[in-house]
């Protein structure tokens, strides 16, 4: 089979499409064939090598990309042969990912397709939805919750599954995005730029309850933030002091298919997809992801 890899660090320039061995289920696993995999900025990190230098992922001579797929099973176990299912690659110890025509992912790591979805949009939910609902499992208390990014995939799921959940959503984003993000459940919209804690404050005294920084704006955000609240950060590096008792947390994505179905029944999410390219370009769907400016992801399809 076809799939994307690099086999040196760089810029998407060093992405190549090569022949691989198909790969075979293991117990509880399930081979798929990929309809639709998204690329997101860990794809690019993993690419430039940034996860490698990190420790995050041990060095190999062919790396595979891609987490998100929407796709078809071939074979596998806890699945029907020709299911339509999405799935999340968190394996990234694995040698291929959802950049190729075939993944064999966990079971467990895979959920029915939504009905209601192209694969292309399927394929965006994954990784995006499922950190923002673990994101907001990390929240303890009630009340006001400040999302920065909210334009942005984690953010725009995090805003409409804190609105699910009936928390009063204070959205960070571009001017240009207040009517999305305000579609997608948010309560009050601040404009991105400077002071925001001040601008924050303004609209909700003393500040709000808990804060999800997608947009990995750090003290910024935490600023925004009462004393002795809550602060979830998205990133290593990422997470401010815990000041003034705000308890900081890290949300790490894991897989969990039966998550995932609960996420896609219940309604609440809005994929969006920027533009479906063929695998065979996923170089430039790294440039144009790293030039920013999107909305919605980039999908490949093998
Ligand atoms: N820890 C985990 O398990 C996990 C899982 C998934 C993702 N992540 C991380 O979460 C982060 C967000 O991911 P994503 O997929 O949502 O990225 P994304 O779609 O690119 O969204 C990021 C959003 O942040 C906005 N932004 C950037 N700087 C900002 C600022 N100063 N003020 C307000 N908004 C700002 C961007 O707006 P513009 O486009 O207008 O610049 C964009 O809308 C990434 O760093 C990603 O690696 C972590």
């Amino acid at each position: 089979m076809r799939a994307m890899v690099v086999r040196r660090f760089g810029g998407p320039e060093v992405l190549e499409s090569i022949e691989v061995p198909a790969p075979e289920p293991g117990p509880g696993q399930v081979l798929i064939r990929v309809t639709a995999a998204a690329v997101n900025p860990v794809d690019l990190a993993t690419r430039a090598g940034i996860l490698t230098e990190a420790g995050v992922i041990p060095p190999r001579e062919v790396l595979g990309l891609g987490w998100d797929v929407a796709g078809v099973v071939e074979a596998g176990s806890g699945f029907r042969v020709g299911d339509a299912v999405i799935g999340l690659r968190d394996r990234i110890a694995t040698p291929l990912g959802a950049y190729a025509e075939q993944i064999v992912l966990d079971a467990s790591a895979v959920a029915p397709a939504p009905v209601c979805f192209s694969p292309a949009e399927a394929a965006t939910l994954p990784l995006n939805a499922l950190t923002a609902a673990q994101a907001l499992d990390l929240v303890e208390t009630g009340g006001t919750v400040l999302v920065t990014g909210a334009a942005g995939a984690v953010g725009g799921h995090a805003v409409a599954l804190a609105h699910a959940r009936k928390l009063h959503v204070v959205a960070v984003a571009s001017e240009a995005d207040e009517a999305a993000v305000r579609g997608f459940g948010a309560d009050r919209f601040v404009p991105r730029g400077p002071a925001l804690g001040d601008r924050v404050r303004t609209l909700v005294p003393g500040g709000v309850d808990a804060a999800l920084d997608p947009a990995l704006l750090g003290l910024d955000a935490l600023d925004a933030v009462r004393g002795g609240g809550e602060f979830v950060a998205f990133a290593a590096g990422a997470a401010p002091i815990p000041l003034r008792g705000i308890r900081v947390r890290t949300v790490w994505i894991r897989a969990d298919g039966e998550r995932l179905a609960g996420l896609t029944r219940a309604g609440a999410l809005r994929p969006r997809v920027a533009d479906v390219l063929p695998l065979s370009r996923a170089a430039e769907a790294h440039e144009r992801l790293a030039a920013g400016g999107l909305r919605g992801r980039l999908v490949l399809t093998p």
